[in-house]
């Protein structure tokens, strides 16, 4: 028996319960696109082939596919007329062989676990089909699993269940495996039902069973079912995922001071024993080696943090950036496409922006690195061990050499040589006196 498997992700359902223009499966969990995270469990299973069911008007989710975590083959249906006439116009893309496996784009919370599962138990059956079912809170609006003789006999959608199957009947998950082999004629069987004129895929389990073709059912947790039809159901899952994902981070041996207050994304990698304060949130991209702290409300996108690097509070990364080990962020220091190399400091109130700072540099409070004059973005360079004093504006493209000082307050619009004390402001002017003559001024107008 082949142990082969193709995933067919529908998707072209139009999920305007959203209530947002942005296609349903474009919205994100943990950073990550509905529709990556469903490709990514996908990919666990190291399918032969994947396929992805779009209507024809959805290029951006097509575009998002194929930036996908694996390679997918995108199939358009139009019109949509239900879930089995999506994998009908899929149909050239299923194999002879194997499992056929069906996901939704809509249900992210899947695991790679659950399915495996699921592809067993149809094995172990040799079953036709085989489908997850689930006990969630609220059962509306999902198809029920109807048995007879303690064998899996049909899925009737609710529309069509009697009172007592929708009281106590198992709901209907939607993930559905095949034997590709015993698909095409229940495929075939499809009919249009009324009153929505769709062809439903959960009718292939009663052509199944007038073959007398066995179809089993696999409970699991309903959490992993949930669908996202609503803003609110996108925020639900967000708060399961975060907690898998917060979980997951502290069994790695990170520690997260207030877990709940931690926004992880998807692709976080946090080495043990990082530290995490409360209230810090994770874009996408972020590492962070052992024994850095990154303290509390500090916000990072598209960062290496390295080894034993402290982070904030109240510091912020965007992409491109990358600190060296044991360098100090801190408070209302913004980073964007920089590296602070090993030792680096800029402890306070900077923007850091398209430069690199040398090794056991210091930026101090203040500096800004000018990088936009307004048509394009421009290189700062600063040298190991250099020492920006307080409130220096950096007019990039410009170097700082190794080991240079300037000078608080300085406007550095030139290189700086190695070595350099460079100090570029308005000289200062002392009158004795000067300030009772002023006051003196001032009084006599009043
Ligand atoms: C479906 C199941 C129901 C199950 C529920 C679980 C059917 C007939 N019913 O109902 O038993 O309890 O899922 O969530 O299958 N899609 C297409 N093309 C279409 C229609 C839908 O690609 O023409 C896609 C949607 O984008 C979605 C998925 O298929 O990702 C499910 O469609 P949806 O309309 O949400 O099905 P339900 O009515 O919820
Ligand atoms: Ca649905």
């Amino acid at each position: 028996m082949s142990r082969s498997v193709v995933v067919v992700v529908l998707c072209a359902g139009k999920g305007t319960r959203m209530k947002s223009p942005r296609p349903k499966v474009l919205h994100r969990l943990a950073g990550r696109s509905m529709i990556h995270h469903v490709l990514a469990v996908a990919g666990a299973l190291e399918p032969t082939r994947t396929v992805v069911v779009l209507a024809p008007d959805m290029a951006d989710v097509a575009a998002e596919v194929d930036r996908g975590p694996l390679p997918a083959t995108i199939v358009f249906q139009e019109p949509q007329l239900g879930t089995g006439h999506a994998l009908l116009v899929a149909r050239d893309q299923l194999p002879a062989g194997g499992d056929v496996l069906v996901l939704y784009g809509d249900t992210p919370l899947l695991t790679a676990a659950t399915l495996r599962g699921l592809l067993e138990a149809r094995r172990a059956a040799e079953a036709a089909v085989a489908v997850l079912g689930m006990r969630p809170p609220d059962a509306a609006g999902y198809g029920r699993l109807a048995f007879e003789g303690g064998e899996l006999a049909a899925i009737v959608e609710e529309r069509h269940a009697d009172d007592r199957l929708k009281q106590d009947g198992l709901c209907n998950a939607g993930i559905m495996a095949f034997d590709a082999a015993r698909l095409a004629p229940l495929l075939d069987a499809l009919e249009l039902r009324t009153p929505k004129n769709e062809y439903y895929l959960t009718d292939a389990v009663e052509h199944a069973r007038a073959r007398a073709w066995p179809c089993v059912v696999l409970e699991m947790p309903w959490l992993e079912a949930l669908g996202i039809n609503s803003q609110a159901q996108l925020a639900e899952a967000e708060s399961v995922l975060q907690d898998r994902l917060r979980q997951a981070a502290m069994a790695a041996g990170a520690t997260l001071v207030g877990p709940e207050t931690v926004f992880l994304a998807a692709d976080t990698e946090l080495e043990a024993g990082v530290e995490i304060g409360p209230y810090v949130v994770f874009g996408p991209g972020v590492r962070v080696a052992q024994g850095a702290r990154i303290l509390p409300f500090s916000h990072l996108e598209g960062v290496t943090i390295g080894e034993g690097a402290q982070i904030g509070p109240f510091a912020r990364f965007r992409p491109h950036s990358e600190i060296g080990a044991g360098a100090k962020v801190g408070n209302f220091v913004e980073v964007k496409n920089a590296r602070l190399e090993a030792g680096a400091k800029a402890n306070h109130l900077s923007y850091i922006g398209d430069t690199r700072v040398g090794a056991k540099a210091n930026i101090g409070a203040g500096t800004i690195t000018c990088n936009y004059d307004g048509f394009g973005k421009h290189w700062t360079e600063i040298g190991a061990g250099a020492f920006i004093g307080s409130n220096t504006a950096l007019i990039a493209p410009v170097t700082i050499g190794e080991g240079a000082v300037i000078g608080a307050g300085s406007t550095i619009d030139r290189d700086v040589p190695p070595g350099s004390l460079s100090i570029a402001r308005g000289r200062q002017t002392d009158i004795p006196d000067g300030a009772a003559r002023l006051r003196a001024r001032r009084l006599a107008k009043t």
